[in-house]
This record gives C-alpha cells, structure tokens and sequence, in this order.
C-alpha cells in the first residue's frame, strides 16, 4: 500500500548532459510503475535553485501530471514521489504526500502507520507546531524537522525519530539545507535502493526504478539509509553501520508494460504459460532430478518434518488450498492451510518439525509477514515462496523459492496464483523425493506433466472468445455462483474472488458437496453457476458425484457454465455452456481451469467499464493490517 520512489544523481548526470531525464521524470515513471500500490492521490517534491517545491493531488498520476503540466516545476537532480492507499485521512489534496513542513524546507513521503501519531501530535502542539492535514505522516514530518532542528543532520535525525515512531512504516525524506542526499527508514515496510553510477535510487519495490538499473540492494529492518548520487550508507537506528544484500534484478522493465493488450490483467492473464514455465525453469539437474537449491534447510530437518502449515491472504492462500491436496498426496504430510491473519491469533500449533511455507506474490503482505515472525519464533522453519526480489517474506524466512511470473501489476492477482501453484508442487515434490515417498520415476512422470502444462494453458487462452461472450452476455447478472470438488474447490474460490474485486459482482465459491446442506437455497431461475468439473479419468468417483451437483442446479433454473475436460461428454446433457480445458490429471486442473474464470471477471469489469488493474477499495500490496 502507498508506493514511493526517490532519486539522486550527480548534476552533470542529468538532462542535456550524459543522461537525458531530470528527477522529475524518473520519480513520475517510478510513480506510474508502483501506481498499483494505491492510487487515491500522488505528489512529488523536488529540490531546485535552493528551495523545495512540490505539487500533489488527489486522484491518480495522470492527475498529478496534468497538474505538473500546467504548473511546472524546475529541472532538478533531486526528487521522491509518492501514490497513495488512504489509511489516516481521507484521499484529498491535503492529506496526500509530500508532505512539506519546516517552512518548505523538509518533503517527507510515507507508506504504513504510525501508531503513536496522537502523541506525537501532542507533545509536537505543545512546542508550538500546527498542523493542516489529518495525517499521521504530517506528524512524522513534524518531528522530522524537529529533530533535524535539534541534530542539523537529516541522518541523525531521521534515525532519533524512527527511535520514537511506533507502527509500521518506510519514510523518505529531503531537506533543503542538505541537498545531496535522500535520507529513508524502514520497520516493517518495504524499501528497496537501486545503484546507478553517479545516481541512485529508492523504491518500494524494484519497479520503481527498474527502467534505470538492474542492480539493486535489501535493506533489514529497522534500518536507515542515506543515499547520495555516489554512495549508500546503512546504519540502525542507533548509527550503527550495516550492510544491505545486493541482487541483480531479473525482473526486465518490458514485462511491466502492457504490450497492447488492454489492461495489465488481460496481459498477465497471457504471461501465465510462461509463468509456469519460467518456475519450473533450472529446478533439475543433469539426470533429470529435482534440486531446488534454494531451499538451505538442512536435509534432515525436512526429513523429520510431521507438520506442514502453509500461510497466505487472498489468492495465494487459495494457491496454499491447491497444494493441500498435492502435498498430502505425495508426502503424506499432514498439511493445513491458514489465512496468515488468522494464524497468529489462534495459538497455533507450532514445533521445531513444523514447516511453515509463506506464500506471497509481494512479499510484503503484512498478515503473511507477521505470521513468518511468529512461526519462526515459535521454532518452525519457513520456506517463503515469493515472486518479488528483495522483499521482506524472503528475507526473513529460512529459506526462499521465487517464483517467476515477472512483474504483477494488476490488482487482481492471476498469474501469480500459476506460479504459486507451480512453485508449491515442486516443493512438494521435492519432500516426496527426499523423503522417499515418491519413487524417481514416480516424480519424473509428475514432472512431465507440469512441463505439458504451459501448452495446455496456450490453448485455454485461445478460447477466450467463448468465454468472452458468455461474460458480456451476463453482464446484468447480480451474482455468480461457483461449485468445484477437490482441487477444484479453491479454483471455485479463486474464480469467485475474481469477480468480486475487479467486477464488484456477489459471488460465492463452494465446495460442490456442500450445496446441499445450504447454498442451493440461493439457485433460483436465471441464477449462474460455474461447476468446474474433475477429469472423468480421475479418481473415485469425483466426476461422477460433480455431474450430479450441475443436474441439481440445473433443475432448479440455473444457468450452469461448465468447464470441463476435452471429450467429457458427460456433462453435455445438463450444461447451458460447456467451456472446454484440454486433459490432464486432477492435480494439474487448476492450472488449466482458473484461466477462464480470470477472463470471464476480466471481461465482466470491462464489459461495465470498470478499472480493471485497478478496482475501488484496493491495493496490491497490503502492507498493513
Ligand atoms: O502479495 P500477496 O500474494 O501476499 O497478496 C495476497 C493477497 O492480498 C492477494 O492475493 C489478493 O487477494 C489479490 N488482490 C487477489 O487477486
């Protein structure tokens, strides 16, 4: 939530000599990338001929750019930017970031909470300061240029604050009196620092600098860093230096880009056969086996695990469902699956053999980051499994595996939840291996299978026209059913989840057993209904009991749109709409039949004319709690 960007570089490095960009226009491409942060307002501050000036609105960038526009500000090799997700203070020009204090001397923008922003507050009223806007971050500012008062140094004071600030939060800061450096904080909330040459940059995640550097360092937490155009310097908050761990960014800038299709959605929904491609990607070696090199958790330790619990929100936590019934199914370990929310709230269950695997396409989700503090101090070990580098999930787990979908811009997650599907099988596989619960060939032929699968998901794709009629001719509907068995539970869940965020639509996603002990009470005549149907070549009798459940809807007048597997003709007697997935085992259909109902919520939004990257209420990363 809130993205925030900063930029430094040496003044010969700008504009008409070696580069041809000035602060301005790389912390507005900065704030354009990290946009699906937030997008209630945005601002920017910049340093030039002596003083700090800034413009911020409320609304999105392109708000902001057309106020720039019309009031330009002064070419500058200084600058931080920030788009914002509302939390104290609603979205107006006031309360949008920077925030400028200390007579427009000191720009500060934040993303988090500052918990004890009323005291602060206070005791800040009693020396005599005002303030204009509701927020939590104008106090942050405050103090910033009260400390700065006191210690003339915008490291020192920046540091003496973080001492006092409570919450969750990453602050960046400019002063006017110290024009060569951008001095930021961080407990809890991510920031990330891009290395250029003779310029540098801040960033809540990589893309807020992505088109200029490939090199980039994590800072921990509790840490503050002062970035010049030539140097960085870590240090706690007591002053004491620390080192930051650098990477090379993988992600490429052109995948953050729509690449003509009409909604980063729509793009990311065509990524995801190389998204599942792309993780299963240098994961063996030579004979074929499953490394996973990542994963630096002794042998041993996995070999005696009798637990696993795998925590995630949202769409990774119904990634987390998938991988339930795989988990157990390969290494016949006890396996659960909990909203990170919830997790740390319930005493759960924890030991030293607990694996605990955090799923997050960001890293940063606040509930998941607690939940990993949490396990790991109750003695579990922590695999994260993640999509973006130098975030805090990895960072602070055991052990990390990375998925890679590329960039996620859109709101509403469906490449990542591939990915994680992807991701958690080879985990999977990788214990029933070690473990020996799984001969070699045993995991070879699963592996074969995963490799078929970004074919198969090429061909779900091409049928979109199919599944973008059925949506445009249900555009009216005021909610949607949807009923899965098995593996197919979670994608009923994922499909309904779709079409609520970015469709603002009522949808409900249930286990196909349970309709009969409630939710068939709300089948009325007209109503639709998804019934993701098992391969009819799967086991027991799961194919057969799900047919029954599309007869049972359809007998009380619903519409049922059916997916279901190349050549089951089963269905075809109960089905209004079939939608077709090619074959696979159980365990692979998620990864075939979540793509359609990602278009059908996809075309649903566009077809009402919503924003479809970036629906009301939202925001990508929720950094807070
Ligand atoms: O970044 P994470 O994977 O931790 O995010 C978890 C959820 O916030 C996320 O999946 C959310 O539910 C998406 N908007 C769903 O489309």
């Amino acid at each position: 939530m809130c993205g925030i960007v900063g930029y430094i570089a040496k003044p010969e490095n700008s504009g008409e000599a070696s580069r041809e960009y000035f602060a301005l226009d790389v912390v507005l491409e900065g704030l354009r990338r990290l946009e699906y942060r937030g997008y209630d307002s945005a601002g920017v501050a910049v340093y030039a001929d002596g003083a700090i000036d800034w413009r911020k609105k409320a609304g999105k960038v392109a708000k902001l750019e057309e106020e720039i526009a019309q009031r330009p500000l002064a070419d500058s090799v200084l600058g931080i930017g920030h788009t914002r997700w509302a939390t104290h203070g609603g979205p107006s020009d006031i309360n949008s970031h920077p925030h400028v204090v200390a007579g427009g001397k000191l720009a500060v923008v934040h993303n988090g909470i500052i918990e004890n922003f009323a005291e602060l507050k206070t005791e800040l009223t009693e020396l005599g300061y005002n303030f204009v806007s509701e927020t939590d971050t104008e106090v942050a500012a405050t103090a910033l240029a009260h400390a700065f008062e006191q210690e003339r140094d915008l490291t020192r004071a920046m540091r003496k604050v973080c001492q006092r600030f409570e919450g969750a939060f990453t602050l960046l800061g400019i002063h006017a009196d110290q024009p060569d450096r951008i001095v930021a904080a961080r407990r809890d909330s991510p920031l990330v620092i891009g290395l250029g040459e003779g310029e540098n940059f801040l960033g809540s995640d990589v893309s807020g600098f992505i088109d200029y550097t490939k090199q980039a360092v994590e800072m921990g937490n509790d840490q503050v860093v002062t970035i010049t155009a030539d140097d960085i310097a870590i240090t706690d908050y007591e002053g004491n230096p620390a080192e930051g761990k650098s990477f090379h960014i993988e992600w490429d800038a052109a995948a953050a880009k729509k690449d003509g299709f009409g909604s980063f959605m729509e793009k990311e929904i065509h990524d995801q056969p190389a998204a599942v491609r792309d993780t299963l990607f240098g994961r063996f070696d030579e004979q074929g086996r499953l490394t996973l090199d990542e994963v630096h958790i002794e042998e041993s330790l996995l070999k005696s695990v009798d637990k696993i619990i795998v925590i995630a929100c949202g769409t990774a936590a119904y990634a987390g469902h998938v991988a339930r019934y795989a988990i157990e199914h390969w290494c016949r370990i006890p396996t659960e699956v909990e909203l990170a929310h919830e997790f740390r709230y319930r005493d759960p269950i924890v030991t030293p053999r607990t694996l605990v695997v955090a799923l997050s396409q960001s890293g940063e989700t606040m509930d998941t980051l607690m939940a990993v503090r949490h396990a790991r101090e109750q003695g579990a070990k922590v695999i994260a499994i993640c999509n973006t580098q130098g975030s805090s999930i990895p960072r602070e787990a055991d052990a990390a595996l990375y998925t890679h979908a590329g960039p996620e811009i859109a709101v509403a997650s469906t490449k990542a939840f591939l990915a994680q599907i992807t991701a958690t099988y080879l985990l999977g596989l990788y214990l029933a291996q070690l473990r020996g619960n799984m001969f070699t060939d045993e995991v070879q032929m699963v592996i074969s299978e995963l490799r078929q699968m970004p074919e198969k998901i090429e061909a779900v794709i091409d049928n979109k026209a199919q599944v973008a009629e059925l949506a445009k001719s249900m555009q009216d509907a005021t909610s949607v059913l949807f009923l899965g068995r098995h593996v197919g539970f979670p994608v009923a869940l994922e499909g309904a989840l779709k079409l609520k965020e970015i469709a603002y639509l009522h949808a409900e996603g249930f286990a196909a057993g349970e309709l009969k002990h409630g939710p068939i009470a709300l089948v009325e005549e007209g109503q639709p209904v998804f019934v993701i149907v098992p391969s009819p070549r799967g086991r027991d009798s799961l194919h057969s009991k799900v047919v029954s459940n599309i007869q049972e809807v359809r007998a009380r007048g619903a519409i049922t749109l059916v997916i279901a597997e190349e050549g089951d003709t089963a269905v075809e007697d109960y089905a209004n709409h079939v939608i077709r997935i090619p074959q696979a085992p159980t365990l692979m259909q998620p990864l075939l039949a979540t793509v359609p109902l990602q278009i059908f919520a996809c075309v649903m939004a566009e077809t009402k004319g919503y924003d479809v990257d970036q629906p009301r209420n939202l925001a990508k990363s929720v950094t807070v709690e």
